[in-house]
């Protein structure tokens, strides 16, 4: 089955009619609407700067193997936060389609959310893979609009059927985390089902969004996990599967930690003072590697632009690559990446009961800007979810 989708979803992303401004349709149906409703942000700032609008711009097919999902649940991320404050901004207009921009080249209005669960409504003529009607999920490329909208426009790469067992508004808060985690422990630090039962492996910042899902991610592939979190999120980090809880709000971490026996992955939610001692407590010369998702990457390319931002960005990460590797450990930056296959494996997953969300509050549609108010107060204890669609038909 994932053979096939890969076959199908691998498509050409063709641009038609690019020189002359036009833009033929994709899409398999007419089009039945033109605007909808969305939280948008006309300029990057606090809260305050979150409209909500009946007129957004219907989002459209562009690229045959596009689908559009009606949005059922969205669910919010730190980035989410950082984005409405303007972090990635100009890093993110590079990367944006042509195409998806309004005509004065700008990216506003902004829609923000990165995981939809919902309903596919239109297909690309390429798309095989999916349906109208179909019940998805998926985790949204920050350069793309978001889900605090009723429909979202998605390269089917990204989309993957949602779970069973799941509704919409428990499912939508995995994907973002999902994607993430998956990309920085399975790509990154090279760990799958196959090789985890006997690997030690510890993650600093376990009671958030993306701590949650990892722990649950590397229990059921038979790993050993050690988990550093306040002292009133234990309770929630063993119910997880953690193996291994350390305190980080009372006393040294790093003493702590350093009494335990040596890791073979760290992968670091926390960042900053974190970095400074976390790659000793790897066991040195076996291919240990330290993973940290909290890095500079955006800021610096913010700040010095795609050239210079990407250099010195190389720069960074091969400096403490090299330091690192004379201590016999590898140092790595992990990043977020789309894949709807991945999300695949995960819905397996969850249907088998190996993985289960973790939902700290659900937020209607008309509390958009309480629930980001929520994540950036911290101290997440798993997600923090929209529903977009009141009454689901699950
Ligand atoms: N590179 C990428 O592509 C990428 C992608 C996703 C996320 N990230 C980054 O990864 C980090 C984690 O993301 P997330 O979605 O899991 O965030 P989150 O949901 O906000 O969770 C962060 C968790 O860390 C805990 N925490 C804070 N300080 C800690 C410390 N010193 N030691 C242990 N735990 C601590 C927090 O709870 P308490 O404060 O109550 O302890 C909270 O539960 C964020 O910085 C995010 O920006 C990066």
């Amino acid at each position: 089955m994932r053979v096939f989708r890969k076959l199908v979803c691998a498509g050409v992303c063709l641009r038609l009619n690019k020189h002359t401004g036009g833009v033929r349709s994709f899409s398999t149906c007419p089009r039945l609407q033109a605007v909808m409703q969305a939280w948008v942000i006309d300029h990057y700032g606090d809260n305050s700067v979150f409209r909500f609008t009946k007129n957004a711009a219907f989002p459209s097919i562009l690229y045959p193997n596009e689908v559009i999902v009606q949005v059922h649940a969205a669910a919010l991320n730190p980035l989410d936060v950082n984005m409405r404050g303007g972090y990635g901004a100009a890093t993110m207009a590079m990367k944006r389609d042509p195409l998806n921009i309004n005509k004065s080249g700008s990216e506003f209005p902004l829609i923000l959310g990165r995981d939809v669960s919902g309903v596919i409504m239109e297909c690309g003529l390429d798309v095989a893979y999916f349906k109208p009607g179909d019940q998805v999920w998926a985790a949204i490329p920050p350069w793309k609009q978001g889900s605090l909208s009723e429909f979202v426009v998605l390269s089917a790469n990204e989309v993957s059927h949602k779970p069973k067992s799941l509704s919409h508004t428990d499912a939508v808060s995995i994907p973002y985390v999902a994607a993430t985690a998956w990309s920085a422990l399975v790509n990154t630090a090279s760990l799958n089902k196959d090789n985890c039962s006997k690997k030690r492996i510890l993650i600093l910042g376990g009671s958030g969004g993306v701590g949650t899902f990892a722990i649950q991610l590397l229990k059921s592939w038979g790993g050993h996990v050690t988990v550093t979190c306040s002292q009133n999120a234990e309770g929630l980090v063993r119910s997880l599967g953690a193996d291994d809880v350390v305190d980080y709000s009372s006393g040294s971490v790093e003493r702590k930690l350093s009494a335990k026996d040596k890791f073979d992955v760290v992968l670091d939610n926390v960042g900053g003072e974190t970095e400074k001692w976390a790659s000793a407590l790897l066991r040195p010369w076996s291919g240990a590697k330290y993973v940290t998702l909290v890095t500079p990457f955006l800021r610096n390319t913010d700040r010095l632009g795609l050239a210079d931002g990407m250099m010195q960005n190389f720069v960074t990460i091969a400096t403490k690559a090299v330091k690192h590797l004379r201590t016999g450990v590898h140092y790595r930056w992990g990043f977020f990446s789309p894949s709807g296959s991945a999300l695949d494996d995960v819905s397996e997953m969850v249907d088998a009961g190996k993985i289960r969300p973790v939902v700290e509050k659900t937020f209607s549609f008309s509390q958009v800007p309480q629930a980001m108010e929520k994540v950036e107060q911290g101290h997440a204890r798993g997600k923090i979810v929209v529903t977009v669609v009141e009454a689901q038909d699950e």
